[in-house]
């Protein structure tokens, strides 16, 4: 819950992530009257539904923070450069879910089922950062290993939905999609190559051999578990054809042997984790099941035949659900909890 009389501003409302968000604000019992929804001059005057009243979303400025307690930034990373120190100057709070902050030393990068801890420690400023959805859902569903067995190495492929790319990812795959069925061969625009009947093995911009998303996973996972205990982590991040959804082939050295049973009973009792392991059923992890499900999905838990301390899972995820908007909610009814 989010203290009442503490006004909250969402910027990106009428983003991917911002409208998850919007449902979630509900949850955390926000009145209307205390929300205010921003966004690009592009959606200037749109109306989103909020609690059954409908607010209209404006264009967000430097005067939008003011008497504003509590701010959470759904927008591009160089958006969010610009607006948090604003926010953050009118003295609010503000919850960050964009690549921006993640790896700024002064900045905590937060992820409540794992270093939720790192809020109470002081830090100077206002700003708090969520990882990525894929070091996000990573991390969540190797903590139970971690705790347990101990992890040297990790190794993973990520293969991404458009909307990893926002609403526009989206609609891109949706045209291409509809320009190839149609017989007309579409332009890329947002990926590198044309995504629709297509993979592409580069997410984000490369920075020298490795993709800005690769490289993003070792910087978090080493800010979330700390640099002594993070394992090595390497992998290549995949643009798949799919809308929604993350999901990661996820391949480990344990510190200490295992059995299968011991690594699926750590999986089942873990917190923000939902075990879907029976493959003689066709039952595991997909993207069409953990659309809107908080919880990351894994499953195909196994260990490398005859190699104790080699094990491997699948994981799914809502990317911009369960992978941003409730990790950010999460942090900020902490932040502005009543009381607090
Ligand atoms: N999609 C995911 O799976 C995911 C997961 C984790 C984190 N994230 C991060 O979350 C952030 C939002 O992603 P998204 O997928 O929701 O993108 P999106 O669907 O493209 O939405 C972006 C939102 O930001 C607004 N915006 C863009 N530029 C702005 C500006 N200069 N000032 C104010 N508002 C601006 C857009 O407004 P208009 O509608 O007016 O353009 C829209 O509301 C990004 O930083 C992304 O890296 C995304």
């Amino acid at each position: 819950m989010i203290d009442p009389k503490t006004r909250v501003a969402l910027v990106g409302a009428t983003g991917l992530v911002g409208r998850e968000m919007l449902d979630g604000l509900a949850d955390l019992c926000v009145a209307p009257g205390q929300l205010s929804l921003f966004a690009s001059p592009r959606s200037e005057g749109e109306v989103a539904d909020y609690r059954g009243e409908e607010l209209e979303v404006e264009k967000v400025s430097a005067r939008s923070f003011a008497g504003v307690g509590l701010v959470l930034l759904a927008v591009p990373a160089d958006a969010a450069r610009e607006l948090a120190p604003v926010a953050q100057a009118a003295g609010a709070w503000v919850v960050d879910v964009s690549p921006a902050f993640r790896r700024a030393g002064g900045v905590p990068l937060v992820l409540p089922a794992v270093n939720a801890a790192r809020l109470d420690a002081p830090f100077t400023g206002r700003i708090v950062a969520c990882p990525g959805a894929a070091t996000a859902a990573l991390v969540t569903a190797l903590e139970p290993w971690r705790a347990r067995f101990g992890l040297d190495e990790v190794s993973l492929t990520a293969l991404w939905g458009a909307s990893g790319r926002g609403k526009r990812g989206v609609a891109e795959l949706e045209q291409q999609t509809a320009s190839l069925l149609s017989g007309r061969e579409p332009e890329p625009g947002h990926f590198p190559h044309r995504l629709a009947f297509n993979l592409v093995p580069q997410v984000g911009e490369l920075e020298g051999e490795w993709t800005e998303e690769e490289n993003s996973w070792r910087a978090e996972a080493g800010r979330l578990w700390g640099a002594t205990a993070a394992p090595e982590l390497s992998g290549t991040a995949v643009q798949v054809p799919t809308f929604f959804g993350c999901c990661l082939a996820v391949s480990a050295k344990l510190s200490r042997p295992a059995t299968q049973e011991a690594l699926q009973e750590a999986l089942r009792t873990a917190p923000g984790v939902k075990l879907l392991d029976s493959p003689a059923e066709k039952i595991y992890p997909m993207p069409m099941l953990c659309t809107a499900d908080p919880n990351v999905h894994v499953g195909r838990v196994r260990l490398s035949p005859g190699k104790a301390d080699r094990a491997s899972m699948f994981i799914a995820v809502d990317n911009a659900g369960r992978g941003a908007s409730l990790n950010a909610l999460d942090i900020a009814g902490r932040l502005a909890r009543p009381g607090g």
